[in-house]
């Protein structure tokens, strides 16, 4: 079956909540909260957790592009605005040489253990920036690792550099030692179509302009 994605909303927080389920709360509990805090905050179980993420994607202020294989969730790639997701990793490091903050940020990924190694974080990278582009776009940044040679999984919960930069993404700058800030402007998709529309008028109006000069 061909894959699909969805945006995380209300209505497939079921398929994402078994996804989870499945896996113990990721990470014993996390239920994709810890983007979500402040640094420094205090920390909760996996109840609570998901709990908070319920409530966030309920208030429309958790986002993440979930694939579907038919029926069943099998990954997503986390995405926010900046603001929601103020707690990336190296965070000390990122600060040290910022000049300005992203629109966007792309954090993590997290695929179904059965399902690892068939291009589904990748293609939930492709559907993430789809989606950023269709809430408006922007400026986005992600924060892969590059380490050259297989490693534990668990390691590259924000992807690999190899993924982004066949997005479309460039490299800024190094905040750890196999830790990359990456970057690219999404446009928007409604820009894009109002472009479309524009030219078509354009086309019409030379249309009429050549007929009427007929
Ligand atoms: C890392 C992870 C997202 C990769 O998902 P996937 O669907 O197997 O990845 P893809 O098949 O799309 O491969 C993407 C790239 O990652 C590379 N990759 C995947 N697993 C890798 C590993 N263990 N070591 C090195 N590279 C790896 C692939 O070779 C591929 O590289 P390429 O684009 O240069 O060909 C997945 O293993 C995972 O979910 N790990 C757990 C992450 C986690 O703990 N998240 C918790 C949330 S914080």
């Amino acid at each position: 079956m061909p894959l699909t994605s969805k945006p995380l909303a209300p209505d497939t927080w079921p398929a994402f909540a078994r996804l989870v389920e499945k896996h113990n709360g990721i990470f014993g509990g996390c239920w994709c909260i810890s983007f979500h805090l402040e640094p420094g905050e205090k920390r909760h179980g996996a109840a609570a957790y998901r709990k908070m993420k319920e409530a966030l994607v309920r208030e429309g202020r958790a986002h993440a592009a979930l694939v579907f294989d038919g029926r069943e969730a099998v990954g997503w790639c986390q995405f926010g605005l900046t603001a929601e997701l103020p707690n990336i990793r190296s965070k000390k490091a990122y600060e040290r040489d910022l000049s300005e903050l992203p629109d966007w940020r792309i954090t993590c990924f997290f695929i179904d253990r059965e399902r690892r190694g068939e291009g589904i974080a990748s293609f939930a990278l492709r559907e993430a920036v789809r989606e950023i582009a269709r809430l408006g776009g922007g400026t986005v940044e992600a924060y892969p690792e590059e380490y050259g040679e297989k490693v534990s999984s668990s390691f590259l919960c924000s992807g690999t550099l190899g993924m982004f930069e066949k997005a479309g993404f460039e490299k800024r700058r190094k905040i750890a030692m196999h830790r990359w800030v990456v970057a690219r402007r999404v446009p928007s998709e409604t820009a894009g179509r109002r472009a479309k529309s524009d030219v078509n008028t354009a086309s019409r109006e030379v249309d009429v302009a050549l007929r009427v000069h007929d």
